[in-house]
């Protein structure tokens, strides 16, 4: 590659830099989303105009970052969001987006279907490493992958709430999306399965359409790690979920990926936020692209971040030191954004940052 990581300077510019190094298959399911990606785009072109206040004449010559989720340490409220099928991206899959965790100071999300176990995973990341969780129909492999995810050092469990079937995703259709024959699912100890619609017409076999409320509970029940909710966007389900021992929700519509024209992330997370009234704590993901994205989501009532499709963009590119450019770039602009509206630390950044 001619271009040095050094060179991206904007998170934007990923995906027209990806298009030359991933199959257009790969690429399609990166970038795609639901319908007519009305969602996809609102979740980016929410944040954006949303308006900042500014504040001056505050010593900010240290900035923290630093933040406690859960009771667990992150050097910055910004991790990587989990995605299915590393290796469409990069030959060394999940292994090489850990090292760029590791070189980019953020913690992980690792997605059930990812093309490298959790145990490799668990093995070569230095932050912390959370296993996002598509429940099975058959609890004892439910039971199992969080048994698993545990031992492997995961700290924390998302279950993904948002999926009993997958939206109408064109671009994977019309490229004839199919994990190449040497790919595994480890995670579910299953060869090259994909998660596109098998069952009349809109069923999946990787896939639980009967996942409910009392699977939560079970779930909740049975994991020794807190159980977050990935993919909540009704502040009805927000606090029931408060109601069902999980420990947090992950604000998201996944990427704008199912249901096409939901509200962008942008929009739920404060509505949410004001229902519960603190009563378990919130992240989201969605069309995060600056820093001052993540200082408004912040704002907005979130602890942290999540990012997608930027990230599987850079691994594509540059490998770990892609993903790690990612991290380095919204780690800076954020700590530009704290900077310019008088914010040392994240406790500092609170509703007044908004205009
Ligand atoms: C290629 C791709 C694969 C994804 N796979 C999963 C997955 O396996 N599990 C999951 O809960 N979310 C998955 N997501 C959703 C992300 O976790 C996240 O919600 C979304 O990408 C955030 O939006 P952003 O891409 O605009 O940052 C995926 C997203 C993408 C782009």
């Amino acid at each position: 590659m001619i271009l040095k990581v050094e060179e991206i300077l904007t998170l934007a510019e990923l995906e027209g830099l990806a298009e030359s190094c991933m199959s257009p298959m790969a690429m399609a399911y990166v970038t795609g989303a639901a319908a007519d990606e009305i969602t996809l785009r609102a979740n980016c072109e929410d944040w954006k105009r949303i308006r900042l206040m500014p504040k001056c004449l505050v010593d900010v010559s240290e900035i923290d970052l630093r933040t406690n989720i859960l009771g667990q340490e992150f050097a910055m409220p910004i991790m990587l969001a989990p995605a299915a099928f590393h290796r469409l991206c990069h030959a060394e899959g999940e292994l090489a987006t850990a090292a760029g965790a590791n070189q980019g100071g953020a913690g992980m999300v690792l997605s059930s279907f990812s093309t490298v176990s959790v145990e490799e995973i668990g093995a070569a990341l230095e932050q912390p490493l959370w296993f996002q969780l598509y429940a099975q129909e058959d609890r004892s492999l439910t039971q199992e992958m969080i048994q698993r995810a545990h031992a492997a050092g995961c700290k924390a469990v998302c279950l993904t709430v948002d999926t009993p079937v997958l939206g109408a995703r064109h671009r994977e259709v019309r490229t004839r999306f199919q994990l190449p024959a040497d790919f595994k699912l480890p995670n579910l100890k299953l060869g090259p399965i994909s998660h596109r619609p098998v069952r009349g017409a809109i069923y999946s076999d990787l896939l639980n359409p009967r996942l409910n409320w009392k699977d939560v509970e079970w779930i909740a029940s049975v994991a020794d790690v807190p159980v977050l909710l990935k993919g909540v966007m009704n502040p009805e389900d927000a606090l029931r979920a408060a109601d069902s021992g999980v420990a947090g929700l992950i604000i998201s519509n996944h990427g704008g990926r199912n249901l096409d024209t939901l509200p962008s992330t942008a929009e739920a997370l404060p509505r949410i936020a004001e229902k519960l009234g603190g009563r378990l704590p919130l992240l989201v993901d969605g069309g995060i692209r600056r820093g001052t994205d993540v200082l408004k989501a912040i704002a907005l009532g979130a602890q942290a971040v999540l990012v997608g499709r930027p990230y599987l963009y850079a691994l594509s590119i540059a490998g770990a030191e892609g993903v790690a450019r990612v991290l380095e770039i919204l780690r800076t602009e954020f700590m530009m954004a704290m900077a310019l509206t008088g914010r040392r630390s994240i406790a500092e950044i609170d509703k007044t940052v908004l205009f």
